[in-house]
């Protein structure tokens, strides 16, 4: 018996026989702002369902854990069941979106450290920027929780900034999350990594090869992440 457990704005999760195992569908839906815009995509649930499989496929083989166990159809992903850590993780290489807004800087500017940027996951309050103080008052991660996740999310950076220029692309930013294991409480990188949660640019062009064509109406949503997908599959 498959039993929905959960249904987000891009993906449905579904129980499985074993209960720490859980089935992943992806959608077709797009949303954008908080969900405030919205549109529906044949195509982009597959092509989502292939690309995050093909980046979690290259962090685990480089040693990060992950929630990831198998893509079992086009659509669809079998992963560990997690307790989702409630904060969104923002890493970033390159200005872009809020940043560029919050301090009035150019999109485009190499900035001249890495930054890793915590969000209250909450989509009532509009996923507040956090600090580690705020994360450990109220009770979402603890000081070794939080330092193993910057931890996590600069090796993950690293490995697809490598990932991602080898098929000619910009990693300008990200956002990723964490759960732990329902089995031993570790701490694994979860739900998904796509072009809805990355800023992708081709290196050369600019050209953005992420949901930044939807929420800003540049391009065909399907027609950029396919291309996207092109890219990434020419990476040996
Ligand atoms: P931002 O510049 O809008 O803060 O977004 C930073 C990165 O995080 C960008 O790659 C898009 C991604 N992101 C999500 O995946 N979900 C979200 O809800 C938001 C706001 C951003
Ligand atoms: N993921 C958020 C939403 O759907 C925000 C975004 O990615 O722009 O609304």
């Amino acid at each position: 018996m498959s039993q929905l457990l959960y249904e987000g704005k891009a993906k449905k999760m579904f129980t499985t026989d074993d209960p720490n195992v859980l089935r992943v569908v992806y959608k077709n839906d797009a949303t954008a702002f908080n969900g405030k815009k919205k549109a529906v995509f044949p195509g982009k649930g597959k092509l989502n369902n292939a690309i995050c499989t093909r980046i979690f496929h290259v962090l685990q083989g480089k040693g990060i854990p992950t929630h990831f166990i198998d893509k079992i159809s086009e659509t669809e992903q079998l992963v560990k069941a997690v307790d989702i850590i409630p904060i969104e993780v923002v890493v970033r290489n390159v200005v872009a979106g809020s940043l560029a807004k919050r301090f009035g800087l150019d999109e485009g500017v190499r900035l001249g450290r890495t930054i890793i940027e915590f969000y209250y996951k909450s989509d009532e309050l509009g996923d507040p920027m956090i600090n580690d103080d705020h994360a450990q008052a109220i009770g979402l991660a603890t000081e070794k929780d939080l330092a193993e996740i910057r931890s996590l999310a600069a090796r993950v950076n690293t490995i697809l900034q490598d990932l991602f220029s080898e098929a000619g692309i910009l990693l300008v930013d990200f956002k990723i999350e964490f759960g732990r294991l329902k089995t031993t409480g570790d701490i694994v990188l979860a739900d998904e990594i796509s072009p809805d949660s990355c800023r992708l640019w081709d290196r050369k062009t600019h050209e953005k090869l992420d949901k930044d064509v939807f929420r800003r109406n540049i391009a065909d949503l399907p027609e950029t992440y396919e291309k996207l997908l092109n890219r990434l599959e020419g990476v040996k």
